[in-house]
Order: structure tokens, then C-alpha cells, then sequence
């Protein structure tokens, strides 16, 4: 795993944005495998901006989502299909036929899932961008996920309901469960970029980058990866022992 240390969030945004260009620049149809979450807002923000100010087209740019939460109306702005639009897709020319989510309000779960792995295995994906959770969970991946899972449905634990509840009014309106790729498909990606800030982050930034490649935690499986890279900014990093690379 490459390892890049920023000072801050805003310079791990622009460094992730030099990622995710070089990608498009290199291929204009790639297919991006989002995530949703705060982590990767500053990156969205900057692709919107440079899409505007450089006129940078996604026309052609195919775009796959991570998770979504089960029993929500991709119009119900806690879906992550709406912050997928609101934070970036409405922001930028991409066609919203070519961005793909699992569909929350899927009648048979089970066939969504299968549904979305075919999709994935359709559309290789030349970069998957990821956030970490404090626990170490990928997606919506919680430990002891077992690194061969595909898209599944999961029951969301305790502590990623609580850490979600403030995107709602209120606990109790967190969905209970979710769909999400599993980490066979995340590992399927050409390439990696995991985003990490903030000093909550950091225990888990040191188990997956140093740590003992376990399910129990998943973010272990991407020291496997033979390309990827993590961001952290130096409050994630700061229980990091090596010596990586401080970028300014
Ligand atoms: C998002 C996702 C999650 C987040 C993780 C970190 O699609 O699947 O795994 O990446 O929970 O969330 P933030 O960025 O809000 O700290």
C-alpha cells in the first residue's frame, strides 16, 4: 500500500483529486467506484469546481456507488443516491443513465444483489475511491465480513448507526440495514484510493496499514491490493510508526 500523508484535509482533497484526474485524463470512459460519506466531500467539491472552471467533461465516465441504505426512495435526501447527485453527479456532466447505486427499495433483495455483482463483473472499474470507518469497516463492510463476500445486504451495527445518526433528525430514523459491495468487489478494482481524516480515524488507520490482515478488519485486505493508495491527513495518521511519504 502506498502511503501520503497531507497536513490537512483540504490538501488530502487536492491530492485525491490529483488521483481520480490522472485516471480520467488517461481514460475518458473509465469506470469510478464512489463512496459516499464526509470523507470524500472536499474531492467532489474540487472535481465540481475544475469541471466548471476547465469545462473537464464525464460524459463518457461511468460511475458505480459502494452502498446504499435498504428501504430508502433514491428521492429521500438520506439516500445515497441523493447525496450522490446533490454532492456531485448534478454538479458535473455525467449521465445519470451511466451512474449505478443498488436500489434501496429492491423487492427481493437477494436478486439486487446479484444484479449489482453481474453489473460490477460487467464494468471493471479502473479506480474504487473509499472512506474507513473508526471500526475499520469498508463500505458498509463491518468486521468480520469475510474478505470473499460479494454485494450482500448487512444489519448495520450499533456504532454505524450511531455514527450515521447525524446525517437525521433523529436515531431512530437511520435505516437498520443495507446493500453494499462486499470486499471481494472492492478488491476487484484496478485501483485503490482510501481516503482517511480526522483523529477518530486513526486506530483504524494503523491496523489497516500496519496492522494484521484480519476480517476483523476489513480495511486489512487492501495491504494486499497491488495498487493502492491511502491519503490520511496527519491527525488519521498519527499512530502510523513507518516512515511514508508527507506531501505539502
Ligand atoms: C460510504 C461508505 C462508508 C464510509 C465510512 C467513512 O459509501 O461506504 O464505509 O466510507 O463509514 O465515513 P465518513 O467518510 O463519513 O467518515
Amino acid at each position: 500500500m502506498k502511503v501520503i500523508i497531507t497536513k490537512d484535509y483540504q490538501t488530502l482533497s487536492k491530492k485525491a483529486f490529483d488521483v481520480m484526474k490522472e485516471v480520467i485524463e488517461k481514460k475518458p470512459d473509465a469506470v469510478l467506484g464512489l463512496a459516499t460519506g464526509s470523507t470524500p466531500l472536499g474531492l467532489y467539491a474540487l472535481m465540481a469546481e475544475d469541471h466548471l472552471k476547465t469545462g473537464r467533461s464525464y460524459r463518457d465516465i461511468r460511475a458505480v456507488n459502494l452502498d446504499e441504505y435498504y428501504g430508502l426512495s433514491p428521492e429521500n435526501d438520506q439516500s445515497y443516491r441523493y447525496f450522490m447527485r446533490h454532492n456531485l453527479f448534478d454538479k458535473i456532466d455525467i449521465l445519470l443513465e451511466n451512474t449505478h447505486i443498488e436500489n434501496g427499495l429492491a423487492a427481493d433483495p437477494a436478486e439486487e444483489c446479484a444484479r449489482y455483482n453481474a453489473l460490477l463483473a460487467a464494468m471493471p472499474r479502473d479506480i474504487q475511491l473509499l472512506g474507513i470507518g473508526e471500526n475499520g469497516h469498508i463500505a458498509f463492510n463491518e468486521p468480520g465480513t469475510p474478505f470473499d463476500e460479494e454485494t450482500h445486504t448487512v444489519k448495520l451495527t450499533e456504532s454505524t448507526i450511531a455514527a450515521n445518526a447525524r446525517f437525521f433528525k433523529s436515531i431512530d430514523e437511520v435505516p437498520r440495514a443495507a446493500f453494499t459491495m462486499g470486499p471481494k468487489n472492492i478488491f476487484d478494482a484496478k485501483k485503490i484510493l482510501i481516503l482517511a481524516t480526522g483523529k477518530n480515524k486513526a486506530q483504524a488507520v494503523r491496523g489497516m496499514v500496519e496492522g494484521e490482515v484480519t476480517p476483523d478488519l476489513p480495511a486489512s485486505l487492501l495491504q494486499k491490493h497491488p495498487d493502492c493508495i491511502l491519503i490520511a491527513d496527519s491527525e488519521a495518521a498519527s499512530l502510523l510508526e513507518g516512515d511514508y511519504h508527507k506531501a505539502e
